[in-house]
């Protein structure tokens, strides 16, 4: 079986950075996902053993490094939303050592773009000596999680050549989503019958399409806030605390900028001693649940001095919001949100001048623990 992988795929273009060339790469990501894992009438293609194996478990653990731990944060809210499984994320680097208290019937999932990171590999050695089913979702056929796991299902992202993971990330999260409505309709799961993914996947193609297409935007957004700044902050509460972190490493690693992601309301219990003037905040808004409560949280910092750039779902959108996105079902809304701030990342390291795709003191797969 060969991937069927564009031979241009691997080439810069007319691109200066594989960075921006990869966030641009998305929309075709999310339709690709979408012809091969859902058939015309949106029902999930997913090999029967994965999806008999995962409706059995009683609990799901999510295991990944980085940026694929944070694509598994949401993948938490999509499996308990839409299987009804109880999911926990970990960071591989920490459950190798100090392994969780298992459930009776554990299933495990590794997300990893590259299917090499050693923290990961720890973990599931654990996991194939005690005997417990594991699934490895990897942008990389053969890769090594690949191989040593029971099952595997492909990213299909394509080669991911910067160091800051991008497409893999929003690859991740709609594979998760379509393994959790297959689970879930196993499972008669009713909010599962209802998702209506293949309609959603379309949305977030075009939605992230829109936004990329007005990607000076978030030049101009990088210039006046972010590139003078030492530190700044990214806020959320929900599914958008997920994304929030997310942000916050795009944005540091790309451009050495001290960010953290912060569910937005505990910024106040310590945190905010550190907005000063100027201080950038990037809040994001998206959960119908909470999305009073983040403005009461912009205003705290707002009142501080903090510069705020709002990125906000249309149906949540106020008159001054910096960014509108599309709408887009909530627990698939990272798929929409996570795209200005890579934007905001890539941007904020092209004007420091600083080699976007190859971070100092990173490496694309870290293959020591
Ligand atoms: C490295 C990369 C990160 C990546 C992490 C996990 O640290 O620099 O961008 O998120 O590894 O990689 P994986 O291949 O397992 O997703």
């Amino acid at each position: 079986h060969v991937l069927d992988i564009d031979p241009n795929a691997a080439s810069k273009g007319t691109y200066e950075f594989y960075m921006l060339k990869e966030i641009d790469e998305q929309p075709g990501v999310m339709r690709r996902l979408s012809q091969d894992y859902l058939d015309e009438n949106g029902e999930p293609l997913v090999d029967q053993k994965i999806v008999d194996a995962v409706a059995n478990a009683d609990r799901i653990y999510i295991f990944a490094a980085g940026t694929s731990y944070h694509a598994g944060l949401v993948g938490k809210d999509l499996f308990e939303k839409y299987t009804g499984i109880p999911t926990e994320v970990g960071y591989a680097s920490e459950a190798g050592y100090h392994f969780p208290i298992m459930s009776k019937r554990p299933l495990f999932i590794f997300l990893s773009q590259s299917g090499e990171t050693a923290d990961s590999r720890v973990v599931l050695k654990e996991a194939n000596k005690r005997g417990i089913t594991s699934l490895t979702m990897t942008n990389v056929e053969g890769s090594t999680l690949s191989r040593e796991a029971d099952f595997t299902m492909l990213l299909k992202a394509g080669p991911e050549i910067a160091v800051a993971s991008t497409k893999a990330y929003t690859a991740q999260i709609a594979l998760q989503a379509i393994l959790a409505k297959a689970v879930g309709e196993k499972l008669a799961n009713q909010d599962a019958k209802d998702f209506d993914l293949k309609h959603q996947l379309a949305l977030a193609a075009e939605g992230i399409q829109e936004i990329v297409d007005g990607k000076e935007r978030f030049a101009e957004l990088a210039k006046k806030y972010l590139i003078a700044s030492r530190n700044a902050f990214y806020i959320g509460r929900g599914i958008d605390h997920a994304v929030a972190l997310e942000g916050a490493l795009k944005l540091k690693e790309v451009s050495y900028i001290q960010t953290e992601g912060f569910a937005a309301a505990e910024l106040k219990h310590g945190t905010i001693s550190l907005i000063e003037d100027g201080t950038p905040v990037i809040a994001l808004i998206n959960d119908p649940v909470t999305a009073d409560l983040t403005r009461g949280n912009i205003q705290e910092v707002t009142s501080r001095g903090a510069s705020v750039i709002t990125i906000v779902g249309k149906q949540f959108a106020k008159e001054n919001d910096d960014v509108v996105l599309p709408d887009l079902n909530y627990y698939l809304s990272p798929l929409l949100t996570v795209v200005p701030t890579q934007l905001l990342a890539y941007y904020a390291s092209k004007e420091k001048g600083l080699d976007v795709d190859k971070p100092r003191n990173l490496a694309k797969s870290v293959t020591v623990e």
